[in-house]
């Protein structure tokens, strides 16, 4: 397995470009099952889950091709499979979101039900309780999700929990159902907005999309688009916090600095200094950081995606910080291994209790998930001496050329092979 080997103590400096988002690009591949048209997708980030999602839309049958400035073309017109495999689910909880728009358009699906997952048990309830009301027969057998309907119907759908990808599957089916469907305590980041916009480009008659009632009108059929995918919005706040930790100075471009409001206020309140110029972002820090306390929630709140990254900040920051994860139930497993850097990190239940320490120490890790991959990164730039970060396919899967990008910058962090 491949490794990442970074030496602490550079401050980054420079400029670096914003990806798009994944948690953007994933919903909109999935979008593109929903009509026989060609869908033209810029700025989508060249990222494991890219990859695991084209493979999937071209075993189902679909064409796809990719130019060197990585704009993805999807023609649809030729699935003729309507099946995720539990190989490419168990490695993409995403592929969920081929589920609603398979069922709208060719009226049946088959796809692996997802399984545990290192943050939390993450159940589908609310995706398939959703197609329910809109008329899916929907069976779970044999670890699969087997749905099918004629023809969607629209519903009056209100969510207990404002899942993200639960909103984007019920609103892709939606789109091509017969009559309204109302989505109430409907997810509201920024990603759903993305897609509606898309969808909307495709012909679909969304409003709504950014609060918590959707409404969608459902019409006959969609047709091709092309568009550009939001910049990464998590991307943008790890950026900002390698920045903060190390006490660089960075401009990130190609962003969207209105989507990270509130990561913006933690890292002034931490004591960081920050412009923002429409697309782009200017941080610099040169004094210690303040410990800043943290609960998660969905959007527009603090989310729990930059969780793990802060706690890497605030374990270096002076003074005591409570950090409450309240989306996921199981989601602080880089905690021990930041401990493992030097890190004063007490877990109770939900809450992670953290005293800044003066400094973090080198040494090897693993990573368990995506964002706890980013938060050892972090840990590792800042530390004294070598950190080796294990397991690094996670960061793969959510991180655009993360060495390269930080080598720019001035880290020092290479790729180990196998
Ligand atoms: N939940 C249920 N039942 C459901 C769906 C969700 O109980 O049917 C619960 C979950 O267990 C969780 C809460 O609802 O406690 C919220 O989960 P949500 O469904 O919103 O998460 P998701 O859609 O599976 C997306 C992102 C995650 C991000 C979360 C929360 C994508 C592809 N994934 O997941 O991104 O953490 O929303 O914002 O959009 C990441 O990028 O690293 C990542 C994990």
């Amino acid at each position: 397995m491949e490794k990442l080997l970074i030496t602490g103590g550079q401050s980054l400096r420079g400029e670096v470009r914003i990806s798009g988002a994944k948690n953007s690009v994933l919903p909109i591949l999935a979008a593109s099952l929903l009509n026989d048209g060609e869908v033209i997708l810029g700025n989508v980030p060249h990222l494991q889950d890219v990859t695991t999602t084209i493979s999937l839309l071209t075993e189902m049958g679909a064409i796809l091709s990719i130019d060197e400035k990585m704009k993805v073309s999807i023609n649809a017109s030729s699935v003729n499979k309507f099946y995720a495999p539990y190989e490419m689910v168990k490695t993409m909880r995403a592929s969920i979101l081929v589920l609603g728009p398979l069922l709208s358009h060719f009226g049946e699906a088959k796809v692996s039900l997802p399984g545990g997952c290192a943050i939390g048990s993450r159940p589908v309830n609310l995706h398939i309780e959703g197609l329910k009301a809109m008329g899916a027969n929907i069976k779970v057998d044999n670890g699969y999700i087997i749905a099918k309907a004629k023809k969607l119907k629209g519903a009056k759908i209100s969510l207990p929990i404002a899942t993200v990808t639960g909103t984007e599957n019920l609103i892709m089916a939606a789109t091509l159902a017969s009559g309204q469907t109302i989505i109430k305590n409907a997810a509201k980041e920024p990603e759903i907005i993305d897609l509606a916009n898309c969808l909307r480009l495709m012909g679909a008659k969304i409003r709504g999309d950014g609060t918590s009632e959707i409404i969608i009108d459902g019409v006959k059929s969609l047709s091709g688009c092309s568009y550009d995918v939001l910049p990464d919005r998590i991307e943008t706040a790890t950026f900002l916090v390698a920045a903060a930790i190390t006490k660089g100075e960075l401009t990130l471009t190609h962003t969207r600095p209105d989507t990270i409001k509130v990561i913006i206020d933690k890292l002034k309140n931490a004591g960081a200094n920050i412009s923002i110029n429409e697309d782009k972002i200017q941080i610099k820090v040169n004094s210690q950081l303040k410990a800043v306390n943290i609960t998660t929630n969905p959007y527009p709140d603090f989310p729990t995606d930059m969780q793990a990254q802060f706690i890497a900040l605030n374990s270096i920051a002076s003074g005591k910080s409570k950090v409450i994860e309240s989306v996921f139930e199981n989601r602080f497993m880089h905690v021990q291994e930041l401990v493992r850097m030097g890190a004063d990190i007490d877990i109770n239940g939900n809450t992670a209790l953290i005293r800044g320490v003066k400094g973090l120490r080198g040494a090897p890790v693993m990573a368990t998930d995506l964002r706890a991959s980013a938060s050892l990164i972090l840990a590792g730039l800042v530390a004294k001496g070598e950190t080796v970060v294990d397991r690094i396919y996670h960061i793969d899967r959510g991180y655009e050329c993360i060495e390269e990008k930080l080598t720019k910058l001035g880290a020092n962090i290479k790729r180990l092979p196998q």
